[in-house]
C-alpha cells in the first residue's frame, strides 16, 4: 500500500512531462498496472507505451471494458491493435447474470427513458471494478479537454477517489491530462498510428453504439455522448472520481 504523499511528488514532477515520460514513470514504478483502452484515440497511450525501453519480462497489460454494445469497427479496431503492438490485452466482460436481469426487465434501450447510470453500472464498471481489484495502478487516456462540465481539472496522475479504499490506494495516471484533441491527432498522424475508421465519419468521442453519435465541426465532442442527458452527468462511472469533491 502507497500513501498520498508519493502521489503529489509525482503531480508535481509529471505535471509538464511528455506523456510518453508520463507512462514510462507509471510502467516502472507498478507491475500491476494496466492501460484501459476504449478502442478510441486513446490508442497513441499503447503506440507510446511500446516504443519505451522496459524490461521484457514486464508485458505491457492492457484492457478493454466489451459491453455488448460497441460498433463492429471498435470491435475490429481493437482485435487490430491486439494483433498489431505486442500487448497482453484482456477484455473484460459484464457478469452474464446481471445483464439477464437487466435485459429481461427493462429491454435493451432503457437508458433513453432513465439514463444510461443502470446499463454503465452493470456493463461497464463493475467489470472495471472487479479487475481494478486485482491492480494497484491503471492508464487512462482522460483529458481535461474532453469534457467542459466535468473533466477540466483532470490531473495526470491521481489517487482514484472512486476506486481506492481505506486498504488500498488505487493510483491512475492521466497521461494525456493536458493534451489537446488535435495534440492526440497530430501525435497520431506524425507516427501513422492506426486509428477506429469510426473517427472518419465524424464520430470524435467514441462509447457504445446506441449512446454514441457523430457530431458536426461546431459540436463538442461530449455532444456526441448521451445527448439526451445533461452535460454535467455525462459519466459513466469509470471516471467518477471526476464527480468527487477531494
Ligand atoms: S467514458 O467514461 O465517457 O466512457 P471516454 O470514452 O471519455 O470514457 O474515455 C476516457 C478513457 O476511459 C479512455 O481513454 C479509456 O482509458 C477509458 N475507457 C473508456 N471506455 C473504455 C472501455 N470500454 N474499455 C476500457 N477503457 C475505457
Ligand atoms: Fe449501456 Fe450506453 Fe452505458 Fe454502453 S454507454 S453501457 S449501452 S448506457
Amino acid at each position: 500500500m502507497i500513501n498520498d504523499d508519493p502521489i503529489r511528488t509525482w503531480q508535481s514532477n509529471l505535471n509538464n512531462q511528455h506523456p510518453k515520460l508520463i507512462i514510462e514513470h507509471a510502467l516502472k514504478q507498478f507491475t500491476r498496472i494496466g492501460i484501459s483502452f476504449s478502442g478510441a484515440e486513446d490508442v497513441v497511450l499503447i503506440h507510446m507505451a511500446c516504443q519505451l525501453d522496459l524490461p521484457k519480462s514486464t508485458p505491457i497489460q492492457v484492457f478493454s471494458l466489451d459491453t455488448g454494445r460497441l460498433h463492429p469497427e471498435t470491435y475490429q479496431f481493437i482485435n487490430h491493435i491486439r494483433e498489431r503492438y505486442p500487448i497482453e490485452l484482456k477484455i473484460l466482460f459484464p457478469a452474464t447474470e446481471a445483464v439477464q436481469t437487466f435485459v429481461e426487465e427493462k429491454g435493451l434501450f432503457s437508458f433513453y427513458q432513465d439514463g444510461h447510470q443502470q446499463c454503465c453500472n452493470i456493463r461497464k464498471v463493475e467489470p472495471l471494478k472487479r479487475h481494478l481489484s486485482q491492480l494497484d495502478a491503471w492508464i487512462t487516456g482522460q483529458r481535461r479537454d474532453q469534457s467542459p462540465d466535468t473533466r477540466t481539472e483532470v490531473p495526470v496522475v491521481q489517487r482514484d477517489a472512486a476506486f481506492s479504499s481505506t486498504e488500498k490506494t488505487l493510483t491512475k495516471f492521466n497521461p494525456l491530462a493536458n493534451w489537446s484533441s488535435k495534440q492526440v491527432w497530430e501525435y497520431i498522424r506524425a507516427f501513422e498510428i492506426p486509428y477506429n475508421p469510426l473517427h472518419s465519419r465524424g464520430f470524435v468521442s467514441i462509447g457504445c453504439e446506441p449512446c454514441t453519435r457523430p457530431i458536426l465541426p461546431t459540436q463538442h465532442e461530449r455532444e456526441g455522448r448521451w445527448w439526451w442527458e445533461q452535460s454535467t452527468q455525462k459519466e459513466c462511472g469509470l471516471h467518477s472520481a471526476n464527480l468527487i469533491k477531494s
